[in-house]
């Protein structure tokens, strides 16, 4: 076998193997909600809607390659990871209503606020919220301890520090003066928190050192900035179809794109990757591989050295 096709080939094995998580995310996901004919009926076929469409679960499977690259293999990781995918989804439920981006497609579906309305959309945002903790606070094989660190790193990051507080500044982030440091501590909150929990939740359950934390910290950080620089890209130059979800979402907002142009966005999305990969490597993993592929897979779109 040629150099070549053994790399090729272990590409291939990992492949597989994000997708085999991937599959168990799914069923996770699906078994932890109540079914669908649970009263009131409408409300859990919202939730369901809007958590089981066909996500690329990128938090979940961040918080699983972590733990997992920490020698943590307790099913506890799928759970906790699952726990972030629940709070995105129901950011994404309020960020779609008319009030936030008023976006009709999600997931190449309905939004849920179309698909149902707006007041079943909010109720089925807020369970899912609920829904979370309450599946920290029942994980089998985790000290009581732990769940009190993970419940309380979850409110912080949704809370009014958190993507919250995000959501809010981007709402009103209309000024075409805006600094590159102001956008991307808006991104830091919006995006960037639900990309801490899921990395600092694999820490705290595989109890680590503190060095090594901050290591994963700082991966998160700029791994958080890269992904929604990438999104803000793909709103402004993807077709809906392309893109999965409405499309021009952002115009009149102060996005790095928008006060940067897309030359500059572009190395700066690339130096962003590039710190991002720099602090995975100090944080010892020992899946790094698998690293590389989930990362080209997010990334590749965009045809940069730095995601190779
Ligand atoms: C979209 O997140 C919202 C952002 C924070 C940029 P994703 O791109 O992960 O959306 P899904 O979960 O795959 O639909
Ligand atoms: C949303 O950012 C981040 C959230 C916290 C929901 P965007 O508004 O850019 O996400 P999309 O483009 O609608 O997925
Ligand atoms: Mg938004
Ligand atoms: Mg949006
Ligand atoms: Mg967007």
């Amino acid at each position: 076998m040629s150099i070549n096709n053994e790399k090729m080939s272990s590409k291939d094995t990992i492949l597989a193997n994000v997708l085999l998580v991937k599959n168990k995310i799914e069923k996770t996901l699906e078994s932890t909600l109540p079914c669908e004919n649970t009263w009131p009926v409408r409300l859990h076929k919202a939730q369901r809607h809007a958590l089981l469409s066909p996500g690329k679960r990128f938090r979940p499977l961040l918080c699983y390659f972590v733990a997992n690259g920490l020698g943590q293999k307790d099913n506890s990781v799928l759970l906790v990871g699952c726990v972030a995918e629940m709070v995105h989804a129901a950011s994404l439920i309020l960020d779609d209503l008319p009030c936030m981006d008023d976006a009709e497609i999600r997931r190449n579906q309905p939004s849920t606020h179309v698909a149902f309305d707006e007041s079943t959309a909010i109720l089925s945002a807020t369970a899912l919220l609920n829904h979370a903790f309450s599946v920290i606070s029942k994980l089998d094989n985790v000290s009581d301890t732990v769940k009190v660190k993970l419940v309380d790193l979850l409110s912080y990051t949704v809370g009014s520090d958190g993507l919250i507080a995000g959501q809010m500044a981007d709402l009103s982030n209309i000024k075409l003066n805006t600094s590159l440091e102001e956008v991307e501590r808006l991104n830091t909150l919006k995006t960037g928190a639900l990309f801490d929990f899921s990395i600092e939740s694999a820490a705290i359950l595989s109890n680590i050192s503190r060095n090594r934390k901050q290591y994963l910290s700082e991966f998160s950080h700029y791994l958080g900035l890269a992904f929604q620089l990438m999104d803000d890209v793909k709103d402004k130059v993807m077709t809906q179809e392309d893109a999965s979800k409405s499309v021009d979402r952002d115009i009149g907002k102060a996005t790095i794109l928008a006060i940067k142009g897309s030359e500059q966005s572009l190395s700066i999305l690339e130096n962003y990757l590039i710190r991002a990969k720099k602090a995975l490597s100090k944080a010892q993993l020992t899946n790094l591989n698998t690293f590389d592929v989930l990362l080209y897979n997010q990334f590749s779109f965009l045809n940069m050295d730095a995601i190779n």
